[in-house]
């Protein structure tokens, strides 16, 4: 392909944003469903997916308390499997948003020199919040994992404003 004709499909292709945490099986699969519902609400066409630094819970679904919250929410989140975050995912998304510091740390270690994606906390896409972590809920309670559904619906709204705003021009 001619490298304009590149640049433009490159131009044309949608958004696609990488939600990560350490174990794929409680924040960023949250994260993944309240973005994924409101992208749609709103009508935004967007690749959307979530990954773990760690390998600890590789093929599993999420942990039975994220997916009680998400199915409180009117989510059933049951079908996702946890996979590790991969240099390739570099090239595959856009924006890479990392749940907190560690996970951050761990991706802009990842990322290879010149790739397309970039890593940032999710919680800096709330103006107001930036530098903010999702605490893990793993090792806590109910309560916990409503705080980190908060969060990542707090995030995936503004997330998809900014996003709406940058698409309408
Ligand atoms: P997540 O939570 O990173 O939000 O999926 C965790 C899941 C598993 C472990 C830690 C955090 N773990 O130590 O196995």
């Amino acid at each position: 392909m001619p490298s304009r004709d590149l640049a433009e499909a490159e131009a044309m292709r949608k958004p696609a944003i990488l939600f990560v945490c350490l174990g794929n099986i409680c924040r960023s699969p949250l994260a993944e469903a309240a973005f994924r519902r409101a992208a749609s609400q709103a009508g935004l066409d967007v690749e959307i997916d979530s990954a773990g630094t760690g390998d600890w819970h590789l093929g599993y679904p999420p942990d039975s308390r994220a997916q009680a919250i998400a199915r409180a929410k009117g989510i059933d989140i049951s079908d996702l499997r946890a996979r590790q975050v991969t240099p390739e995912d570099f090239e595959r998304f856009d924006l890479l948003l990392a749940l907190d510091h560690q996970n951050l740390n761990d991706l802009v270690a990842m990322r290879p020199p010149n790739a397309r994606g970039r890593a940032r906390l999710l919680l800096d896409m709330v103006p107001g919040r930036e530098g903010e972590t999702v605490h893990d809920p793993f090792y806590g309670t109910e309560s916990d994992f409503e705080a980190a559904w908060d969060d990542v619906s707090e995030a995936a709204g503004a997330l998809v404003r900014s996003l709406a705003d940058q698409t309408s021009g």
